[in-house]
């Protein structure tokens, strides 16, 4: 029993016995209320996020009290009876019911004043099975492809960033889960002058975003940026779901790219980085409740011991990327040896740089519509003819992982070798997507990352991609901003041989 509106004492999702898009929650609740009318529109909200089984409204009157034997005894005026419906069912609901759709995708339906007699002859259970057989064949229909996380991709806005570049990063999240594999269903944003400590975003939106998770069915809750260990606690006890942020996001890319073992082992590293502070805070949240019964022994030791392990393990792959960087720089010692000339391609994420390498060398880099398709670099010789002489010489092209807005500090330090190929290139090729709305800020993240490097880079060529792509006006402003660039398109081998020409004039004023 609860004392308080349905939303005030409602049950968190996670305490829910039978939580599951597929199932209703195997709580029927009664309600009272003295007001004789219909229920409110919160009240059916707290219904849908708890996915109760039913909810009945008493309308108690007030005026009907009596006391009879010490006991004080309502008269029920009048009930109210309401329950999900399946989706694909709304509006073609019961003819009597009051059908409510939420966003068109899940709705209650809302029965009209009934007297306590008819309500009693309703079989509940009948009902509830009934719902139920019908939500589990709109999962199953959900489930196509049961590996697909279905996530809601949440926003905020605040002070100091300008539309422009909110839009641009809610669509950039919305890439990176698409890369990740996930299937982006519904975006929500808000806007507010800072994050929340709690929560991030206010609990009006915390509790719109978990009738939102409810309503499209969502398993995952992405933030477009990162977030505390115990914002994520708090997200996810509110929403009932997993709640992941940007840099886990990026991470989880990075996992399952991974090719070569120097690739795979700076990715979990990566990740044990990443999750360690989160054990910890975890862990410290625990024991601040501590002193109540079931907060302390195993499950804290369990994650000291964790922690532990994590700790030796990343104390490990550190060695190992350590040795693998060595190993790489003798090798690029030997390439100096050669004084084959070196240029790393790098770009914003999506330019088209495999597609640039592949073209120009036939390598075998794996490109896609993707973000970050590169993981490791990959070096490839290039023949080109010199600046001065015309004789054939042979250059050698490294392809770098994507840049994005704001990497996150964990990746830069773990990616620090494939960074590093940047450092001891002897030029740097810069591949933009000109074909992007947002090209100007790629162009000034790419440099300021670069600027970052502990290692200042050789000189840097710009190569404006994707022109089958760009309208008159657009080149026309790359043209005049950037004198020196160059306009091609590497997947319809245009401008090519000026490319060639240029990085051969690239190579010797950098070599001079
Ligand atoms: P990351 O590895 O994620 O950093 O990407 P990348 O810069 O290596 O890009 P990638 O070569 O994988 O190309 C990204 C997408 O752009 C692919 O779908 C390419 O087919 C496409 N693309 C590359 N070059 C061109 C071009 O000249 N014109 C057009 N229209 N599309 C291109």
């Amino acid at each position: 029993m609860g004392v308080g509106t349905l939303n005030q004492t409602k049950i968190p999702p996670q305490e829910l016995p039978r939580y599951g898009a597929e199932r209703l929650s195997g709580i029927r609740c009664i309600s009272t209320q003295l007001k004789a009318e219909t229920p409110k529109e919160s009240t059916l909200t707290a219904m849908v996020i708890q996915r109760l089984d039913a909810l009945v409204v008493l309308n108690v009157t007030e005026s009907g009290f009596e006391r009879r034997g010490g006991g004080a005894t309502g008269y029920v005026k009048e009930t109210y009876l309401a329950h999900l419906i399946p989706t694909a069912e709304s509006g073609v609901q019961e003819l009597d019911d009051r059908v409510r759709a939420l966003d068109s995708t899940l709705s209650w339906s809302l029965s009209p004043a009934i007297s306590l007699d008819i309500l009693t002859k309703q079989d509940f259970l009948d009902l509830v099975e009934g719902l139920e057989a019908e939500f589990r064949r709109e999962f199953v229909a959900q489930q196509v492809d049961a590996d697909q996380d279905r996530v809601l991709i949440v926003g905020l806005m605040t002070d100091g960033i300008t539309k422009e570049r909110f839009e641009d990063g809610l669509a950039e999240i919305g890439r990176l889960v698409q890369t990740a594999g996930g299937e982006v269903l519904q975006t929500m944003q808000q806007k507010r002058s800072r994050p929340h400590p709690q929560t991030v975003v206010g609990a009006g939106k915390v509790q719109e975003i978990a009738l939102t998770v409810q309503t499209v069915g969502a398993n995952l809750v992405v933030f477009d940026r990162d977030l505390s260990p115990a914002q994520i606690r708090n997200l996810e006890s509110e929403t009932g779901v997993r709640v992941v942020d940007r840099t886990e996001v990026i991470l989880d890319i990075f996992a399952q790219r991974a090719q070569s073992r120097a690739g795979k082992l700076q990715v979990e590293l990566a990740q044990l980085e990443y999750m360690l502070p989160r054990l910890t805070g975890r862990g410290q949240a625990m024991s601040r409740l501590g002193g109540g019964i079931g907060t302390r022994g195993p499950g804290e030791t369990k994650l000291e011991t964790e922690r532990r392990a994590i700790q030796r393990r990343i104390t490990r792959l550190q060695q190992e990327v350590n040795q693998l960087q060595a190993h790489r720089s003798r090798m690029r010692q030997r390439r100096q040896k050669q004084e084959v000339p070196t240029i790393a391609v790098v770009g914003y994420t999506n330019a088209g740089k495999s597609t640039l390498l592949n073209t120009l060398t036939n390598a075998e880099v794996y490109t896609a519509d993707q973000l970050f398709a590169t993981l490791d670099p990959t070096t490839r010789r290039l023949p080109i003819p010199d600046a001065v002489t015309g004789e054939p010489i042979s250059i050698l092209l490294t392809d770098t992982v994507g840049f994005i807005h704001e990497l996150p500090p964990p990746l830069v330090d773990s990616f620090r070798a494939t960074l590093e190929e940047v450092t001891e290139a002897d030029a740097l090729l810069h591949v933009v997507d000109l074909s992007h709305p947002a090209w100007q800020s790629h162009i000034r993240s790419v440099m300021s990352i670069l600027s970052e490097m502990p290692v200042t880079p050789g000189p840097i060529l710009v190569a404006f991609n994707k022109i089958d792509q760009v309208d008159g006006d657009t080149l026309v402003l790359a043209q005049e901003e950037f004198p020196q660039g160059v306009f091609i398109s590497a997947s319809q081998r245009l401008g090519l041989e000026t490319l060639r020409q240029k990085l051969a004039q690239l190579v010797h004023y950098a070599l001079a």
